[in-house]
């Protein structure tokens, strides 16, 4: 097992390795002074994992109740969250007790922000079970849910007491969900690491998930060490993702988070003449990642400038320099149109 200590707001212990769900209890029961526990998951994942993770809190003498929602991205909304409170005060849960979000960055997302709100704040442990929550959302305490006029738009910063991150769980993962996490791997890669990207280069999707997960998450982990709320340097995260959005958002969400990245990463490598414009779009391909999309430059365009990140007459693009040396490049909004053609 790998151990990545946080030092945010608040200190804590991501954990990396296998046969780790079963020790959730007696990690749980370290934290101190819960009697109580809710684990929040969702309908594909609970069936799965949730017995093991009941029957090692209970063998660890916690009293355990579970909310369950339906799988997805649609069921991250105001609603499902009212109904987690609700479970959560008919519970009597309190502030001393604990939420455990045992799932996907959907879970992990919704479980957090209800952990952030609920009694004005009560701990909770993350269980990352996608290769994107492990590397990505479970790693420094942002938590949100949707709103019908966009994603992640109702949020708060809130940092977990413990992750848990028992790569076994990734075994379940339907392979297009691991490769849409291999996405944001390579992210690490390009931004930070030219070491971890020629290992992947070698690799493939058959890389060291224990090793891989570790490195990213010590790379994420400096970041939101540096910038926690996200004013600064942690912007660098959404290399890719701005165009990428663009991308997401007018297919309709058809189009996967990781593939809509991965098209995003590709575009503004080719548009921006990166030297590594080749390396990267070849281990796009390594990782059955496109590299491009046939949506009228217009569409692409007007969906980009919807994303949230805009602030005013610019949107701050992640340029690629070179693999593992990367730039934050406020582009005016005149210019981000003929940018985007160039990189298709
Ligand atoms: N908070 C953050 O910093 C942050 C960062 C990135 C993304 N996010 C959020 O994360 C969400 C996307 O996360 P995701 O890609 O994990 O999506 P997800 O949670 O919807 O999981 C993807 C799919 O995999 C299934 N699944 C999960 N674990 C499984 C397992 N072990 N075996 C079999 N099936 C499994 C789920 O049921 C779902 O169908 C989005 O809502 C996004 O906004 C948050």
């Amino acid at each position: 097992m790998n151990t990545v200590t946080v030092n945010a707001s608040k200190t804590y212990d991501i954990r990396i390795g296998s046969s780790l769900l079963s020790t959730l209890g007696q990690e749980a029961a370290k934290l101190g002074k819960a009697q109580k526990v809710c684990i929040v998951s969702e309908s594909n994942v609970f069936p799965l994992y949730g017995n093991i993770a009941e029957n090692s809190l209970k063998g660890a003498g916690f009293q355990v109740t579970s909310f369950v929602f339906p799988g997805g991205e649609q069921s991250k909304n105001g609603g499902t969250y009212l109904e987690l409170l609700n479970h959560l005060a008919e519970s009597k849960l309190g502030r001393s007790d604990l939420i455990v979000a045992l799932g996907g960055g959907v879970v992990g997302d919704m479980a957090g922000f209800a952990a952030a709100t609920y009694l004005r704040g009560i701990r909770f442990i993350q269980i990352p079970t996608t290769l994107l929550a492990a590397v990505d959302s479970s790693v420094g305490g942002k938590t949100a849910i949707d709103l019908p006029a966009g994603k992640n738009l109702a949020g708060a910063f809130c940092q977990p007491s413990l992750v848990l991150c028992d790569i076994d769980t990734l075994n379940t993962l339907p392979e297009s969900i691991f490769l849409d996490g291999c996405a944001e791997v390579i992210k690490y890669g390009i931004l930070y690491d030219p070491e971890l990207f020629s290992y992947l280069e070698t690799t493939g999707p058959d890389f060291d998930r224990k090793k891989v997960i570790t490195r990213c998450v010590e790379l994420k982990r400096n970041v939101v060490v540096e910038d926690e709320f996200d004013t600064g340097a942690r912007m660098k995260l959404n290399l890719g993702h701005t165009i990428g959005h663009g991308v997401e958002a007018r297919s309709n969400f058809e189009l996967s988070h990781g593939k809509s990245v991965a098209i995003g990463m590709a575009i503004v490598s080719r548009a921006s003449n990166c030297p590594d414009t080749g390396r990267i779009l070849l281990i796009l391909q390594k990782f059955g990642l496109p590299d491009t999309i046939d949506y009228p430059i217009e569409d692409i365009y007007a969906y980009t400038l919807s994303d949230k990140k805009r602030s005013g007459s610019t949107v701050s693009l992640i340029i690629p320099r070179a693999i593992g040396d990367c730039a934050i490049v406020p582009t005016p909004v005149e210019t981000l149109k003929s940018f985007i053609q160039a990189g298709l």
